[in-house]
């Protein structure tokens, strides 16, 4: 999809469909404040305020409505999104709004269309939330449907911003990469794990560093043995694809002084059958994104090769498969990790907290001054937080409060869980210095708790996207399947700590 800003008036944006937003007609200032919108509804004379009046059209989240060859203006079509009450509109439901119509109108046939902006003083950040929002929406995780109707693509999506500044085109680059990378993310866990092995993830993360200009290394067994990944191993054992830990390095041109250096590590297991604590089979299909936190740090290292922020960033993502078997780890078996910790492994169905100790350890010998992880990591943070919000634990009150600033920047949603010593009493193993598991209650708060003896002394965060890295029905504004969550806020937080 080609992207474009245009700035001219809305009646010579020539279009198949202009699409202008307009509010829940109970709102402060009424149903439409925006002025583009009252421009579009006199030169169509006065067709919105009409679908108002005889309450077809009422403003709510998502309502549309079309009006064909409307006089006065240079587009085929002039439809009407609803935005809700004005009051709390935000650029994040700005983002929602454009991917919702662009999904409403992309099975239509419709090669080129236009989304009318408020502009003025917002112009720059509604011209990004458009573009992003119809990026993402345009996304459909259907490589693999072979009976296709008729592919019908948006060509071409031109935000209208009248009388903007050319330093909009800017903006729209921006916001073309960001979501562009999120849909890479997304492409990434679509992917259903018979393809998307430990190795076919190194390969594409190889592939992009050669596109982009990164260098990328990928660890194989071997090497993983030499090294001393016993966490990492042992989950790996009992499948018949080989782990592999796959490192991205981006350096900028010009650091600031002293060098922070942000670590992206990502869970990436393939497929997480639980392993010989094996997962009841009633939705085990949907165990192929639990390579999710690995994909959106490999996502977002797209973006910072593109954007490249003052700061040097690595990302780690080591990557197995948790499978059953004759090789298999078992409970009670106790692995050395890479730190020189011995763990006692409870339950091998708790694999990501493994892989990711020996990929901390990793990451600070590298040299990362901050560390954040991604990882699909417990059932529990779905039943503390549903479908909405990502878990966000830190040791580090500095980086909770810029990741924090990082997700309402990005339009992601974050919320602070708490991580005290108190936690440590569920994490006590008879046999070895840690369990991998800390018994039923606050099952996300211990994983982090675990994770945070590896994070050992260096800054980190964690976020916990097991229940937000894949959306279990479609949305108006995007397709069912991967999220893509949280690429934008791991980018915000490299641009922000590289500008800082
Ligand atoms: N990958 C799962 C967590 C998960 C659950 C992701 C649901 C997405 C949706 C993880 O490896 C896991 O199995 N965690 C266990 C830990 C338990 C055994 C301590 C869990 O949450 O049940
Ligand atoms: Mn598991
Ligand atoms: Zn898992």
């Amino acid at each position: 999809m080609q992207i474009r800003v245009d700035t001219r008036p809305i009646h010579e944006i020539d279009c198949d469909a202009l699409v202008v937003v307009a509010f829940d007609k109970d709102s402060p200032g009424g149903a439409l404040p925006w002025e583009v919108t009252r421009a579009a509804d006199t030169l169509a004379s006065g067709w919105i305020q009409q679908l108002y009046d005889s309450a077809e059209f009422t403003g709510k989240v998502f309502e549309t409505a079309v009006l064909h060859h409307p006089p006065g203006l240079a587009a085929k079509r002039l439809v009407l999104i609803g935005a809700g009450k004005r009051d709390k509109f935000t650029t994040a439901d700005l983002r929602r709004v454009s991917g919702a119509a662009l999904r409403f109108l992309k099975p239509k046939s419709m090669p080129v269309l236009a989304l009318a902006l408020d502009a003025g003083a917002a112009a720059a950040e509604q011209v990004a939330a458009a573009i992003e929002g119809a990026i993402l929406g345009d996304f459909e995780p259907d490589q693999y449907k072979t009976e296709k109707k008729e592919a019908k693509v948006v060509e071409e999506f031109v935000a209208v911003a009248p009388g903007g500044e050319a330093s909009l085109e800017e903006d729209a680059r921006r916001a073309r990469i960001i979501a562009e990378a999120q849909n890479f993310t997304r492409g990434l866990v679509s992917e259903p794990a018979n393809r998307m092995t430990p190795a076919l993830l190194a390969e594409r993360a190889r592939q992009l560093a050669a596109g982009e200009g990164l260098a990328c290394e990928v660890l194989d067994q071997d090497r993983l043995r030499q090294l001393g990944m016993g966490a990492l191993l042992g989950v790996a054992q009992g499948s018949a694809e080989p782990p592999v830990l796959i490192v991205l390095r981006y350096r900028p041109a010009d650091a600031p002084e002293p060098p922070a250096h942000l670590g992206l590590i990502g869970k990436g297991v393939t497929f997480d059958s639980g392993g010989i604590s094996i997962k009841p089979s009633d939705g085990m299909e949907k165990m192929k994104y639990d390579m999710a936190g690995a994909a959106a740090v490999i996502g977002a290292m797209r973006a910072i090769a593109q954007l490249r922020p003052a700061i040097a960033v690595t990302a780690v993502a080591p990557a197995v498969e948790n499978m059953p078997g004759g090789r298999a780890q078992r409970p009670g078996d106790i692995v050395t990790t890479l730190s020189g910790k011995t763990v006692e492994v409870i339950n091998t169905d708790a694999e990501g907290r493994l892989i990711l100790a020996d990929a901390l350890t990793y990451a600070r010998r590298l040299g990362c001054t901050h560390l954040v992880d991604a990882a699909t990591l417990t059932g529990a943070i779905v039943v503390a937080l549903g479908h909405v919000y990502v878990g966000l634990f830190s040791s580090d009150d500095a980086l909770r409060d810029r990741l924090l600033e990082a997700g309402r920047a990005a339009g992601d949603k974050l919320w602070p869980m708490p991580l005290d010593d108190d936690y440590k009493e569920q994490l006590k193993s008879a046999f070895a210095d840690l369990p991998n598991t800390g018994g039923r209650w606050g099952g996300a708060v211990t994983a982090a708790m675990f994770l945070k003896e590896f994070a050992d002394t260096t800054p980190w965060a964690h976020l916990d996207i097991a229940g937000t890295a894949w959306l279990e029905d479609a949305k108006p504004y995007l397709a069912k399947g991967p999220s893509g969550v949280p690429v934008r806020t791991l980018l915000q937080l490299a641009l922000k700590m590289g500008s800082a």
